[in-house]
């Protein structure tokens, strides 16, 4: 078998902290994949005025798989920082932003939740593509759907619902609204969903959605809707699997994958030692089962993570309010992985 790579990003805060985790639980599982460490984020920036090392994207498309750790994103405009976890998305083109919520031993997570949101990952209001008039008083974004963008990641959330046994997709958009954008993702969506008569489909506006999720989430399968809803309503979803300390995500391109926690950068934990690094290792699973096909390796860890939730007596979040620490619970996860 090829040797592996994986290129690693800590990123920031409690990056450093939950991504060697990660990694840790990895090569308990896989002791022969080659880690590539590449330095990005914010602390990279402050330190060199770039977001991340200029060979970061060749070295990705290279090794085809990346783990990124939380990085700081500004919510104001910093010149020349751009979040490396956008970027590279945009620039590997890892087009299906693959975000799963599902029930969890903890007291905070709801019984019965298995649900997929299949998110687009390259356009929307993602673009960049802003600006200011009327001397800073009006901000104007663009919002770009294309064809081509919509048609392969509903394809590919179509393949998913097969692969995973799932049984309906329901695409979110608020086409009565943007009529010209969202009813392009819309129509593009049930074209292809024409080719999955096996599969239901379905339809909701956004809004609607939001409504639902909060209401009776059991009732959605796989969600395939456009980068910025799926960004929200991934958000919502994982308050179900008990907080979003423990969401993962991958985002999926043609020979690419990205793993990457769903959760942010905590500042105020970093360097403690008891962030949680149940998404950063359950983002790993989904990298073993997506990307290098090896679905039997990411369900010993997954079972590992549930073994190791269930016996600790606390609420797990991003921040574990119970008795372990972040190595603590990974030497649990290591140990019901012997
Ligand atoms: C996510 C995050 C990012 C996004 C931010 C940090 C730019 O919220 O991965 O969901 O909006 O995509
Ligand atoms: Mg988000």
């Amino acid at each position: 078998m090829a040797q592996r790579l994986l290129c690693v990003i800590e990123g920031d805060g409690i990056g450093h902290e939950v991504i060697p985790a990660a990694v840790e639980v990895l090569h308990t599982v896989l002791p022969d994949v080659i880690i590539q460490p590449v330095e990005a984020g914010w602390e990279y920036f402050e330190r060199t005025g770039l977001s991340m090392h200029p060979d970061t994207v060749e070295q990705v498309k290279q090794a085809g798989a990346v783990l990124v750790g939380t990085v700081t994103t500004p919510p104001y405009p910093v010149e020349g920082y751009i979040s490396p976890a956008l970027h590279l998305r945009r620039a590997v083109q890892a087009f299906a932003n693959l975000r799963p919520t599902t029930s969890l031993p903890i007291p905070t997570s709801r019984e019965g939740i298995n649900l997929l949101i299949v998110r687009e990952n390259t356009e929307d209001v993602y673009g960049g593509h802003e600006h200011t008039e009327d001397e800073g008083q009006t901000g104007i974004s663009e919002k770009i759907i294309t064809r081509e963008a919509t048609e392969r990641v509903s394809r590919l959330a179509f393949e998913m619902a097969i692969r995973g046994g799932r049984k309906k997709v329901t695409i979110v958009h608020k086409a009565n609204v943007l009529q010209q954008t969202d009813g392009l993702f819309r129509r593009v969506a049930l074209e292809v969903a024409s080719y999955y008569p096996e599969i239901i489909t379905d339809e909701f506006f956004v809004d609607t959605a939001a409504y639902w999720m909060v209401k009776e989430p059991t009732r959605f399968d796989v969600i395939l809707t456009p980068n910025l809803y799926g960004d929200i309503l991934s958000d919502m979803a994982a308050a179900w699997g008990g907080g979003l300390g423990l969401a993962p995500s991958l985002s999926l391109g043609e020979r690419v994958a990205i793993a990457e926690p769903a959760h942010g950068n905590v500042p105020a934990i970093a360097g403690l030692g008891i962030a949680n690094p149940t998404a950063a290792i359950l983002s790993v699973a989904m990298l073993l089962r997506y990307h290098w096909q090896m679905p039997e390796i990411a369900q010993h860890i997954v079972e590992a993570v549930r073994a190791t939730l269930s016996e600790g007596d606390y609420t797990a979040d991003v921040v574990m309010d119970g008795a372990l620490s972040t190595s603590q619970f990974t030497e649990s996860v290591c140990n019901h992985l012997h």
